[in-house]
């Protein structure tokens, strides 16, 4: 599947973005650990967190659709999943790979694990390895490093205290899952803090987590079952801020978007550059909404680096290149090597199809420089099967002159489906068009 598109002069109007990705993966994860029966509204349906409600419906939860992205789930307790009858394949979804294998390594049966060959390209060991001491028997590829992985886990997971040598929320949800039935108190320490959704839904769900500094603590007991109201995502979100500030005439405002301080700091960044994002402060049903609107500015470079920033913005680097790649001056990312072990590598994707559409980028093995203020033309580019990198290439084909066809872009329902759509109504025009 191809997006062939046109620049477009204006983008105007009101959207809403689709459910959070992590929150919705969570809360189905929850929910079948729960005892009782969870409802959740506004659960993200596409193919990333569909992957999350077929494994947990392997594993023996009942789950029911009531209407667009409204799910009942019966959940049967810790002890109330068994033993799935087949291989779960987790598509192109780490998080359903990674916080399922949490959830695997403390019941007592086997679990065969896959993916797709990117999420099989992709690190394990980061999870396989708290999860051994934790008392799981995880083997597979790369000495257990790779998936397949099988997992065996075990009813009584020990409590540790896991340093963790990367930020990562997914190392962190694996651990903190593995021990909801653990004998004692189990604790993660990062580096630098990552999103803390595990950590305010596990509190939804009636346990104690508690955080200080870069430790949280997990007091092991039983799920109770409760609603789950999910945030919109704001890293879908960042792909329209994105083209409503560089889009010559726009005024995009969208609804109910997600602004947990630990994922907001692409609105950090992009205020940096100039960019003027209102937010009006919505909801807070465990975690914080907003509107936001974004208008037409012309953007300056930053630097994007740091410990502390670049978890709170690692899905949001391809879209923030494609506005670095318009602003004026040279903006610099640093820090940021996890970007090569996502979707894809991220940084030697930006630096090949950006550099595709006239944009000079410096590869670093941390990063990239770069430099912005030229005009970008359109080409043939490839998502290289990366869902975020197929939708920051369409955000720079809007502001590029001429026509631009992105290659192999159904990857784009791994997380938003409406994209084309949404950008299309906001453009009042066919700016994308989707081809076989
Ligand atoms: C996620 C955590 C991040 C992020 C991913 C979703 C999560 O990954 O990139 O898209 O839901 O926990 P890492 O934990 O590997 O940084």
């Amino acid at each position: 599947m191809k997006f062939r598109v046109r620049p477009v002069a204006r983008l105007h109007g009101e959207a809403e973005v689709p459910g959070d990705k992590s929150v919705s993966h969570r809360s189905a994860l929850l929910g079948a650990l729960a005892e009782g029966v969870t409802e959740v509204q506004g659960y993200l349906e596409a193919e990333d967190c569909l992957r999350t409600i077929t494994a947990v419906q392997a594993l023996g939860a009942e789950v029911t659709r009531k209407g667009p992205g409204h799910y009942r789930i019966a959940g049967g307790g810790l002890r109330g999943l068994g033993e799935p009858a087949d291989v779960v394949d987790c598509g192109n979804s780490g998080t359903t790979a990674r916080l399922l294998a949490g959830v695997l390594a403390g019941q007592p049966f086997w679990t065969m694990l896959t993916g797709d060959a990117s999420l099989r390209r992709r690190p394990m060991g980061r999870i396989a390895e708290p999860l051994r001491q934790m008392g799981a028997t995880v083997v597979g590829r790369a000495e257990g490093t790779r998936l397949p992985l099988a997992i065996r886990g075990t009813a009584a997971p020990r409590a540790i205290h896991y340093t963790s040598p990367v930020a990562s929320a997914q190392v962190k949800s694996a651990v903190l899952l593995a021990g909801l039935g653990a004998e004692g108190p189990v604790r993660v320490t990062e580096p630098a803090p990552s999103r803390d959704h595990s950590e305010r839904i596990l509190r939804r769900f009636g346990l104690d987590v508690t955080t200080e500094d870069r430790t949280v603590t997990l007091t092991p007991g039983p799920l109770r079952a409760t609603s789950v109201q999910v945030p919109g995502d704001v890293s879908s979100a960042a792909f329209l801020l994105v083209a409503a500030a560089l889009v010559g005439d726009a005024r995009v405002t969208l609804h109910r978007v997600g602004v947990n301080p630990t994922r907001t700091g692409v609105l950090d960044v992009l205020q940096a550059m100039g960019a003027t994002i209102a937010t009006s402060q919505a909801a807070d049903e465990g975690e914080p909404t907003a509107s936001l609107t974004a208008t037409t500015t012309a953007l300056r470079a930053t630097t994007i680096g740091g410990a502390h920033l670049i978890p709170r913005l690692i899905d949001e680097v391809p879209v923030l290149a494609v506005a670095a790649a318009v602003a004026d001056g040279v903006t610099v990312v640093r820090d940021a090597t996890e970007l090569r072990v996502k979707e894809s590598d991220r940084i030697a994707a930006i630096a090949r199809q950006l550099g595709r559409m006239g944009v000079v980028i410096e590869e670093r093995p941390d990063g990239m420089a770069i430099t912005g203020g030229r005009r970008l033309h359109g080409a043939a580019v490839d998502s290289g099967g990366d869902h975020r990198m197929a939708m920051a290439l369409a955000v720079a084909a809007l502001v590029a002159d001429g026509e631009t066809l992105i290659d192999d872009v159904a990857c784009v329902s791994t997380s938003y489906p409406g994209f084309a759509a949404t950008i299309n109504a906001l453009a009042g025009t066919a700016a994308i068009e989707v081809e076989p």
